[in-house]
């Protein structure tokens, strides 16, 4: 405890808050955190000390699920915790604070000070994470998509400001030397992997963690141990800087400190993302690291004094719309951030989680508390769907906002950040073909097109899609002039903003750039900003919507190849409220709910992942609702195979090689118990809206 800093505030202050925080600091006395450079060490409390730490995402899983979380991770030997903060998710539209739910992080600063683990902030603002947009809110790029990310550019600092003069204070309060359980705070992250090196951004960080976290608390930076990623943040020497690197066998890790060592001689040495899993991509193969490889690296690490943060050792789900993308080429992460971590997505303790235990144990000699045992996952039985909305015939609910223009506008700037947007045009009358080339001069990042006609404007054709990772943005579709093709629609999705790489900047979405049909430009655009939540979120018995009647009547191919809503209804007893696996492989690629709970993509077609997490706390005794929007092709095209198994097993990919597809498989599970069928399911109204 610095005691001049202490008076100052005495001095300083005369109001009865500044009474509470004088009494609260004496009794707080001995609490400090500090570097001793001399022995290479940390001091906590004055004592040497040395961290040994898992990353978690308190935005990962629910609130209902930190507990559980914590309680293994303290159990299995960790003295800490570390968290990113991502600046979107607590403020998705400009001036909306969120700090409630999965957004509270006070009440998850708490909860690990109540398991007794320290804990480490990475406060961003960008934080790269496989997070959508590396956690940087995408309302920016509706500013201004020229705006300079991590950079100094004004109007970035400018709301980098509005939102540390939030932060931080929330963070100052929780900090160890007041009582509370917070250690050390990062800014930025992986700045020397950007290519470049604004120091002017970096002093401005700093600046802002000393304003607000005052002269005392560690501010530290995270590059890669190489040489390059070091020679601009740590070279800077304002941050305390540390590295990170996955288990290396026996290199010596005096080699591998050593690009840090020529930047930063002296003080304790840290990996700040021991790799303990990795990440996967959509089309990929599901990433598995070792589980000895990752034991024996650690010990190795603590046994040469290092400070360690395992990263991911509990990596969560990307819910809703969350995930992020590598780029280029574009590589979006899918919805499991499983992570191949010791506690699985679900917090089952791998073999993983044993062995590092036991390591932790050897090196510490303390016997953590005993570990909790696995919650409970359950086959709830397969749910019935039935179509109940198309795209097209249900615009009105759809639509939250419409600009008309001669070009269509990107996806930011209708203020739609993260999910859908549709686009209309007319082809102009007296056109003259059957046979179309759609040529699309830049789009992202997955297309949808449909056509439909003057009399039936809301009975669309799928006339097929255009994929991020196809080589040119070319649909070709026939269409006999008889059917009276009119209008032209696209559907894009954003498949998650670019959160590692170059393409962060400007990483705009939607309609890019002109729209040609055989050649001639199309002008006269319809763009809209959809909300595909809103609609999955009604209860399935105040329904009304366009479809149904469609829906009564059967379907053919065409209707069951349209982007279309398919809902189903279940009941459980409060015994069956556990954790479950929502299969998908009869789909092919969409979005799914659960009473309203976004759980995330699935993307059978494409892989690894096949089954989606069903935390037990999105589940309700009595009746439940689940929607699924399926974009390419749905299993439906009678009610026996138009359903949605739930499993007590994951599969995310495990023994699947790269880019094999899994999608529409025949359905052999009758063994599994009904829990509704379509019969069962309420009457719609057929009137629309
Ligand atoms: C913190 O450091 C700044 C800059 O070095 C200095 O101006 C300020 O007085 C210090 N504050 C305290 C309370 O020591
Ligand atoms: C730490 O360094 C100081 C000064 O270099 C030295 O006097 C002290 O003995 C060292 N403490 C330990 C625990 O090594
Ligand atoms: C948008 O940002 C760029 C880069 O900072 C800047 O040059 C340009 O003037 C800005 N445009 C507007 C309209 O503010
Ligand atoms: C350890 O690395 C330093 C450079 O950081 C080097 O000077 C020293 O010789 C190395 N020591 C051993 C034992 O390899
Ligand atoms: C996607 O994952 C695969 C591993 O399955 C990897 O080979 C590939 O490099 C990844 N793609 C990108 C762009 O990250
Ligand atoms: C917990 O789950 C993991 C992974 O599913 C499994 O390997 C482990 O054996 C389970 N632990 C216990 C105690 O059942
Ligand atoms: C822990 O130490 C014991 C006793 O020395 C040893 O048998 C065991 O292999 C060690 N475990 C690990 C995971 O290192
Ligand atoms: C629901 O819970 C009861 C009691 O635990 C159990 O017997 C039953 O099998 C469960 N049903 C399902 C579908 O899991
Ligand atoms: C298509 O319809 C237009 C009138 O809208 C007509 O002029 C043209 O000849 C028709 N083309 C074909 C191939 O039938
Ligand atoms: C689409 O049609 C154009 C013109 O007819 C042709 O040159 C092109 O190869 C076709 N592209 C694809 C992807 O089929
Ligand atoms: C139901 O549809 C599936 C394809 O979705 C098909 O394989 C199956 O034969 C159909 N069953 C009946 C009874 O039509
Ligand atoms: C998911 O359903 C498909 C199709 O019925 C089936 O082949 C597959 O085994 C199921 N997945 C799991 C993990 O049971």
């Amino acid at each position: 405890m610095n005691l001049i800093y202490l008076y100052a505030v005495l001095l300083t202050c005369a109001c009865l808050a500044s009474f509470s925080l004088a009494v609260q600091l004496d009794s707080n006395s001995q609490r400090s955190f500090t570097i001793d450079y001399d022995n290479d060490t940390f001091l906590k409390d004055g004592q040497p000390f040395q961290y040994i730490s898992g990353s978690i995402h308190y935005f990962r899983l629910l609130p209902a699920d930190w507990d559980d979380r914590l309680a293994k991770m303290r159990a299995a030997g960790l003295n800490a915790v570390q968290i990113y903060v991502p600046w979107n998710f607590h403020v998705p539209r400009p001036g909306q604070h969120r700090f409630t739910g999965s957004a509270d992080l006070d009440l998850f600063l708490a909860l690990a000070q109540k398991h007794d683990l320290l804990v480490i902030v990475r406060a961003g603002p960008y934080i790269c994470a496989e997070w959508d947009f590396g956690g940087l809110p995408a309302w920016l790029l509706q500013r201004n998509a020229s705006m300079v990310m991590r950079s100094s550019d004004p109007q970035f600092l400018a709301a980098v400001d509005e939102w540390m003069a939030v932060l931080l204070p929330i963070i100052a309060r929780r900090l160890y030397s007041s009582g509370g359980n917070v250690i050390m705070v990062q800014l930025e992250n992986e700045y020397g992997s950007t290519g470049q090196c604004d120091l002017a951004y970096i002093r401005h960080l700093y600046q802002l963690g000393r304003r607000y976290l005052g002269n005392q608390t560690v501010l530290f930076s995270t590059d890669g141990q190489s040489a390059g990623f070091l020679k601009c943040v740590a070279k800077e020497r304002l941050f305390y800087a540390t590295v990170d690197f996955g288990p290396e066998g026996t290199k010596s890790l005096n080699d591998t400190f050593a690009p840090l060592r020529a930047v930063q001689p002296k003080g304790p040495l840290v990996n700040s993302e021991y790799y303990a899993g990795w990440l996967d991509n959509w089309s990929g193969q599901h990433a598995q690291v070792d589980a000895k490889a990752v034991s024996d690296g650690l010990a190795r690490m603590l046994a040469y004094g290092v400070s360690v943060n395992i990263y991911m050792f509990f990596g969560g789900t990307n819910f809703g719309y969350w995930n992020g993308a590598n780029s280029p080429p574009l590589a979006p992460q899918p919805t499991s951030y499983d992570y191949d971590a010791p506690l699985a997505e679900n917090g089952d303790t791998r073999y993983k989680y044993q062995l590092i235990r036991q390591v932790i144990i050897n090196a510490t000699g303390r016997q953590p508390p005993p570990v909790p045992p696995n919650s409970t996952v359950s086959s709830l039985g397969t749910v019935k769907l039935r179509r109940l909305a198309s795209l097209l015939g249900n615009l009105d609910s759809l639509i939250v906002n419409r600009v008309d223009s001669k070009l269509p506008v990107a996806m930011e700037t209708l203020g739609q950040y993260q999910g859908f947007a549709l686009y209309g045009a007319q082809i102009p009358k007296g056109y003259d073909a059957t046979e179309y080339s759609l040529r699309l001069a830049k789009a992202r990042d997955f297309v949808y097109a449909f056509a439909s006609s003057e009399s039936q404007p809301s009975l669309g054709q799928f006339l097929g899609s255009i994929s991020y990772s196809d080589s040119e943005a070319v649909l070709n579709f026939t269409a006999s002039n008889s059917s009276g093709v009119r209008n032209l629609w696209l559907l894009v999705e954003n498949c998650g903003h670019v959160n590692y790489g170059g393409d962060l900047q400007g990483n705009v979405k939607g309609i890019l750039g002109s729209v040609t049909l055989n050649g001639a430009p199309l002008y006269g655009w319809r763009s809209y900003a959809l909300d595909f939540d809103r609609l999955a979120a009604r209860p399935l018995r105040s329904r009304r919507l366009a479809a149904s009647a469609e829906a009564h009547k059967g379907q053919d191919a065409a209707q069951a190849a349209q982007a279309s809503l398919y809902m189903g209804e279940f009941t459980l007893d409060k015994n069956n409220l556990t954790d479950t696996y929502a299969n998908l492989s009869t789909f092919c690629k969409g979005q799914l709910w659960i009473n309203g709970f976004n759980l995330g993509r699935y993307w059978p077609c494409a892989g690894p992942q096949v089954t989606l997490y069903v935390p037990g706390a999105v589940l309700r005794e009595g009746s439940n609702s689940i929607a699924v929007l399926e974009l390419l092709q749905a299993p439906c095209l009678n009610d026996s195979s138009c359903r949605v198994d739930f499993l007590a097993m994951p599969d995310i990919g495990l023994s699947r090689p790269a880019g094999e597809s899994v999608g529409r498989l025949e359905y052999d599970r009758e063994s599994l118990q009904v829990l509704a069928t379509a019969e069962e399911l309420p009457q719609l109204d057929d009137g629309r809206m």
